[in-house]
């Protein structure tokens, strides 16, 4: 269907059209708006997060999966209100306001306007900042599903685990740290040394700092073994890992590589207890809708490394590829 009678033809997005270049490759453009399919939702962004995987794609990560086809604007995870619908739409109207995850094939998120599909957004109360509803899909989503990977339940049924979090000061690492206490968890994070108290905030119980040797070590101070890590971090060996988890331990591996998942299957094929696990995020609307109602309750809280505006995007995508993010890198329309 076309869009609302009230929304201009064009709007300003940002988009790069051939792989590498980093912030220097994306080029601020004027675009036709886009119209929503059936089941999809037109909506007027108020706010975008990157996550390292946006520029990993530009990078070539996932060639030739994606981008799908160039130019592509990306980022995936908004804030906005929604302008228009398609027939299909049931639970939402012009003027709601939502969090949604864009289409990761055709991304989005760097513009004025963007078509999000309905099974992918949720509706944001007022309590939810656009700019905190924002953080949520892809970082807060992955530090869900990670944690349940490891056995952690949030219905008051799950066991008190010991797990550690790698990067405990990054996108994932905050909303891990969270919601592992919100699970009954105890909480051993790496993060750098400028970065140990807040992360001791929101619930951590034992902190080390990554660029000392027992920080290096991953042995928790208490002594305590690992039912489970959250690696949100790259570049630390199995064998330090090994000797630190208990022994039915995991390793849920955020940024896998080659060896990564050779080692996973071999461990499968030995019927291994400790195991080394690559992750991908697959969010659901029903995670992101109990991370919205989290939030909305003041149990989750986003916590916001720094905010730009869509003309100095540059600046927070270099922000984002330097690695020293506190919290989430917010882009506001
Ligand atoms: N598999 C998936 O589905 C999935 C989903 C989301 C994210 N990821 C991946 O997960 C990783 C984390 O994502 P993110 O959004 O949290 O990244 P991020 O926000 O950019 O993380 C930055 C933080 O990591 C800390 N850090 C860097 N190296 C560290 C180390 N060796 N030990 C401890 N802390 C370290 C930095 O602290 P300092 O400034 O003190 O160095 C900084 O605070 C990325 O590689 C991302 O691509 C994967």
């Amino acid at each position: 269907m076309a869009a609302a009678p009230t929304t201009p033809p064009t709007m300003r997005a940002v988009q790069y059209d051939a792989y590498g270049g980093g912030a220097a490759g994306l080029k601020h453009v004027e675009v036709p708006v886009p119209s929503p399919k059936k089941n999809e939702l037109l909506l007027k962004l108020e706010a975008a997060a990157i996550n390292p995987v946006d520029w990993k794609i530009q990078q070539g990560l996932l060639r030739p999966l994606l981008p799908r086809k160039f130019p592509f604007i990306p980022v995936t995870d908004v804030a906005a209100v929604v302008v228009a619908v398609g027939s299909g739409v049931t639970r939402f109207q012009a003027g709601d306001h939502v969090v949604a995850m864009l289409n990761s094939l055709y991304g989005g998120g760097l513009a004025e306007y963007a078509v999000a599909s309905e099974s992918l957004t949720v509706k944001r109360p007022p309590e939810v900042s656009a700019a905190e509803g924002a953080g949520l899909p892809v970082a807060a989503g992955t530090a869900l599903q990670a944690l349940r990977a490891i056995g952690a339940k949030f219905d008051g049924t799950g066991k008190p685990l010991n797990v550690l979090i790698t990067a405990a000061s990054g996108g994932v690492g905050l909303y891990t740290v969270q919601l592992a206490r919100l699970a009954g968890l105890h909480v051993t994070a790496t993060c750098g040394a400028r970065n140990m108290e807040l992360v001791r905030r929101p619930g951590a119980d034992e902190v080390l700092d990554y660029k000392t040797p027992e920080g290096a070590s991953l042995k928790s101070p208490s002594g305590k073994k690992y039912d489970g890590v959250v690696h949100c971090t790259v570049g630390i060996c199995w064998s330090t890992f090994e000797p630190v988890l208990s022994d039915s331990g995991k390793v849920i591996d955020l940024t896998p590589g080659f060896s990564a998942v050779l080692r996973w299957a071999l461990q499968r094929l030995s019927f291994s207890r400790k195991q080394l696990m690559p992750m991908l995020v697959s969010l659901t609307k029903e995670d992101l809708e109990f991370l919205v109602g989290l939030h909305k309750d003041g149990k989750l809280k986003t916590l916001i490394d720094s905010r730009f505006a869509l003309s100095d995007v540059t600046k927070a995508w270099e922000r984002s590829m330097e690695g020293h993010a506190t919290g989430k890198i917010i882009v506001e329309m």
